[in-house]
C-alpha cells in the first residue's frame, strides 16, 4: 500500500497561466490552430504572413511580458499545450469594438484556440471557464471578443458561454479585411 493519491483520469484537463519560457511552444500551438478560425477564402499566404508577423515566438515573448495581457493554457497528462486563451485588459484599441461594447471595465478575449483533435472534448469549455474566472479576478465586469462571421463553430461555442452579438468590426488578415462580429457578455 502507498499513501499517494489515486491518479486522475488521463483525459482530465487542467488550465494554468502560460509560463514565461513558453513563447516558442505557444507559437507552435498558434501555428497549429490559427487557420482553423479562418474562412475558406483566406489564402495560405495570408495565413503564413499572419503567423510570421503576429503569432511568432517574439510576439508571444511580448504578450507574456505584458502586464495588461494574460495567457492561459489547457493541458492534460498527454498533451502539454492543448489550447490557449489570451485576455487583454483595458479599453479596446479597436474603435468599432469600443463603440459596440456596453460593459466596463472590460477584458478582451483576444485569442481562444484549441487543437482540432481536442474539439468537442470539453477542453475548450474548461479553458473558457478558467479564463472568465481570471478576467473577473482582475476586476473586469464584462468581456468582449471579435469572431469571424463565418466561424459557425466558434459562434455556437461563444453563445453557449454567454456571449451575445453587440456589433461588428473589421479584422485584417493579409491584405484583406474580414468582417467580424463583436460579442460581449457580463461577468
Ligand atoms: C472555438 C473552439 C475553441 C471551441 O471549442 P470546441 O471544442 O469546438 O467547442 P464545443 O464542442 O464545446 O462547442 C462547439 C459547438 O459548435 C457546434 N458545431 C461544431 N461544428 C459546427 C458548425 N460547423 N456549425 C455550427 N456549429 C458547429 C458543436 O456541435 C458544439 O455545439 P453543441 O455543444 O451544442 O453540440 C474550437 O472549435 C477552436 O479552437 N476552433 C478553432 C479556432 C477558433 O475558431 N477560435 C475562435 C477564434 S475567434
Amino acid at each position: 500500500m502507498t499513501d499517494s493519491p489515486p491518479a486522475g483520469p488521463v483525459t482530465e484537463v487542467r488550465v494554468r497561466p502560460a509560463r514565461p519560457g513558453e513563447a516558442a511552444a505557444l507559437a507552435e500551438l498558434a501555428a497549429a490552430t490559427f487557420a482553423l478560425a479562418c474562412p475558406p477564402h483566406t489564402s495560405a499566404d495570408a495565413i503564413a504572413a499572419f503567423l510570421r508577423d503576429v503569432l511568432a515566438p517574439a510576439n508571444f515573448e511580448v504578450f507574456l511580458a505584458d502586464p495588461e495581457r494574460l495567457l492561459l493554457v489547457a493541458e492534460n497528462d498527454a498533451v502539454t499545450l492543448m489550447g490557449y486563451t489570451m485576455l487583454v485588459f483595458g479599453e479596446p484599441h479597436d474603435a468599432d469594438a469600443a463603440d459596440a461594447i456596453r460593459i466596463r471595465p472590460t477584458a478582451e478575449l483576444s485569442k481562444c484556440y484549441v487543437r482540432a483533435e481536442a474539439h468537442g472534448t470539453g477542453a475548450a469549455g474548461a479553458l473558457m471557464a478558467a479564463t472568465l474566472d481570471a478576467a473577473r479576478e482582475r476586476g473586469a465586469t464584462g468581456s468582449w471578443l471579435g469572431v469571424n462571421q463565418e466561424n459557425d463553430r466558434a459562434l455556437r461555442f461563444y453563445g453557449k458561454h454567454g456571449y451575445e452579438r453587440v456589433g461588428i468590426k473589421r479584422f485584417l488578415v493579409g491584405e484583406r479585411y474580414e468582417d467580424d462580429y463583436v460579442l460581449e457578455r457580463a461577468l
